[in-house]
């Protein structure tokens, strides 16, 4: 039995639905088991690990785990988490990571939260395994609402250039580490194929959506002011905006080969993730 912890979100979903492909028995840790939609077959647990209490007793009979955690927080979930991990006598833990946290140079919120995290892991005596992936091309889908209104991607750091990953890679890689050995005590930093910049991927969405989008950069105020709308806390969107700001770093750009090295085929890319989500980009 695996469990997936952040199972509901973007990640976690996508990694039950490949260990469930995979023939692997799957439990999924939730805070809100009734609205979870996990598919059929999930053990659906309820737990929050911002309560140590509320996630005694989920891992019993667990043998590995996908330890995905989010917010300023997450440094005490996954020690939290970690722990419990210990505790049951789980033999492998697979936490997700950030890949700016691979940069000694990173001191903005989100890597320092994530080093902690990790840390944390280490720590806790059962064996590891840590996935640090880039921007995911998934993040794109925050554009979904004005090109779907006025053919307009908005964007901040223009200039900034990201090896996006697609989620799908990131739970093809954590599969493979879940289910098969040799991976313990490895980092792996997982990026796409390719460094693409806001106007490279609104190039590609045009093409797949064989309409003609435009490119509009945004302030970092501007783009702040849209997460603070969109329901992030004032943390969040800060510590959200100084991760984007790094994409104007090189760090950002480079393509690593992990993920064709632990599938063996290549990331998928852009125009391949764009296909997939072609739907929600249409116009009404
Ligand atoms: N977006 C990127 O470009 C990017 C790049 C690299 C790394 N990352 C890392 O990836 C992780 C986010 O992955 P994701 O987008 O798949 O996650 P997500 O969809 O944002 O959230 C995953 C799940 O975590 C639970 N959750 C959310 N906030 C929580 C909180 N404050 N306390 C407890 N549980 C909470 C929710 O599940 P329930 O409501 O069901 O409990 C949610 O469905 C973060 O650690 C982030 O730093 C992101």
């Amino acid at each position: 039995m695996i469990l997936v912890t952040g199972a509901t979100g973007t990640v976690g979903r996508a990694v039950v639905d490949h260990l469930l492909a995979a023939g692997v028995p799957v439990r999924a840790l939730t805070r809100r088991p009734e609205t979870a939609a996990l598919p059929e077959g999930v053990d659906v647990v309820r737990g929050d690990p911002a309560d140590p209490n509320s996630v005694d007793g989920v891992m019993a009979g667990v043998d590995r785990v996908f330890l995905l955690t989010t917010g300023p927080d997450l440094a005490a979930h996954d020690a939290t988490l970690a722990r419990a991990a210990a505790d049951a006598g789980v033999s492998h833990v697979v936490k997700l990571s950030s890949g700016r946290t691979g940069d000694p140079a990173a001191d903005d919120p989100i890597p320092t939260w994530h080093r902690a995290g990790e840390q944390a892991v280490r720590a806790s005596g059962v064996a590891w395994t840590i996935l640090r992936p880039l921007g995911f091309m998934s993040n794109a889908l925050h554009w979904a609402g004005t090109v779907r209104t006025q053919d307009t991607v908005r964007a901040p750091f223009g200039q900034g250039r990201i090896a996006v990953i697609d989620p799908e890679d990131i739970a093809a890689v954590a599969t493979v580490v879940l289910t098969e050995s040799g991976h313990d005590g490895r980092i792996r930093t997982l990026s796409g194929p390719e460094p693409l910049s806001p106007a490279d991927q609104t190039a590609i969405l045009a093409e797949v959506l064989d309409r003609p989008l435009r490119y509009a950069e945004t302030t970092p105020s501007e783009a702040r002011a849209g997460l603070l709308g969109a329901d992030l806390d004032e943390t969040m969107a800060d510590a959200v905006m100084a991760l984007r700001a790094t994409a104007l770093e090189a760090f950002t750009s480079v393509v690593h080969p992990d993920v064709e090295e632990i599938t063996g085929r290549a990331p998928r890319t852009f125009r391949d993730w764009a296909r997939a989500h072609r739907d929600e980009f249409a116009t009404a």
